[in-house]
């Protein structure tokens, strides 16, 4: 990712290797500030109050918040307790529990003196994977996006995204976003449809904020607009990215992303899914078996720019995180393995 006029990623670790560093994207846009994870409880408190998010991002951040908890405990109960601690704080985004998962199995059958070193070490692994699968996504992308402009080249590409799938989500690159930046940078003319993504408007603050950063030509709508703008033929492609995919191929995402694939669905609009395959649970049948997070309606109810916070509705409000999108809206799936019709 570009960032302050620099190549970085979105999770690494600190100068002296004992923690990991990410940025508060609760901030963004108005401040970049990184903060250092030194425990699992920080690292815990991060991702279920998305000082951090998107799936990867989970994954990737829990990866290093259970080799944290093996640092202060390396017992078998250290790391029951840490795997507990940080499985419970978002229930939709799978590779949170794969992330977990893996260093698990990495660091069981050592001893304990020696987990908390592999287990970062493992961390590390996963970062490294996860960069290396959002480029590879964004390489398949990149031949899809060059077709679908090949049939207007009079004009930009105009692709519509949902939430933030992108960097801050991932480790580098994103996943929706990673066609978009090599897209751009091979001098295809991009331009990007950013739905607001209310109620926590990850699109208007964070998508809209990266691609800016990325020099990416950009607008960003109300969530009600992109049914309009797909009937005006002002949309060729809608890209987004996924929490969950599910054995059948559902697809689960932030929530508002159904709305967008009925709407593509019904004008003919290609629907795209970008996930690496940490985010694919075979074990999981269908859409209907994903836990859906329910978040506070404050989320809803309030109106806050950091400092100031308004009251918008009087009225009790549910705010249910994401939903699910059926496998027959989807047009096909952009992993790092290539750009499949099933997954
Ligand atoms: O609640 P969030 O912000 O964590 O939700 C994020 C999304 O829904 C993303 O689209 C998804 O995690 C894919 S991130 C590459």
């Amino acid at each position: 990712m570009i960032l302050e006029g620099e190549h970085r990623r979105s999770i690494r670790r600190t100068e002296d290797g004992k923690g990991a560093c990410i940025l508060d994207q609760r901030k963004l846009p108005w401040e970049v500030k990184w903060v250092e994870l030194r425990t699992a409880g920080q690292a815990a408190v991060a991702i279920r109050d998305m000082w951090t998010r998107g799936a990867p991002m989970i994954g990737a951040t829990a990866a290093y918040g259970l080799a944290l908890a093996l640092a202060e405990d390396p017992s078998d109960e250290g790391l029951a307790k840490g795997y507990g601690l940080l499985l419970e704080t978002r229930p939709t985004a799978i590779n949170l529990r794969w992330a977990l998962d893996t260093v698990r199995a990495e660091v069981a059958g050592l001893p304990p003196e020696a987990r908390a070193a592999a287990a970062f070490a493992k961390a590390d692994a996963i970062a490294d994977e996860d960069a290396a699968m959002c480029r590879s996504i964004g390489e398949h992308g990149l031949a899809l996006f060059r077709t679908l402009h090949a049939k207007h080249p009079d004009r930009p590409l105009n692709i519509l995204t949902h939430c933030n799938a992108g960097w801050l989500a991932t480790v580098d690159y994103g996943t929706a976003t990673a066609p978009i930046y090599l897209a751009h940078d091979a001098g295809i003319p991009v331009h990007v449809w950013v739905d607001e993504t209310r109620p926590r408007n990850q699109g208007a603050l964070l998508t809209a904020f990266e691609l800016k950063n990325h020099g990416v030509p950009h607008t960003v709508i109300a969530d009600n607009a992109g049914g309009l703008l797909m009937m005006k033929g002002q949309v060729d492609a809608v890209v987004v990215g996924t929490d969950r995919v599910t054995a059948n191929g559902d697809v689960c995402n932030k929530i508002g992303t159904y709305l967008k694939a009925l709407a593509a669905h019904d004008n003919g609009v290609p629907f795209y899914v970008a996930l690496p395959y940490t985010t694919f649970d075979p074990n999981t049948a269908t859409g209907a078996d994903i836990p859906i997070e329910e978040r506070s309606a404050e989320e809803l109810t309030q109106l806050s720019d950091g400092q100031n916070t308004v009251q918008v509705t009087q009225s009790p409000a549910a705010n249910p995180a994401f939903d699910v999108t059926p496998a027959r809206l989807v047009t096909a799936y952009i992993t790092e393995r290539g750009v499949l019709d099933r997954i």
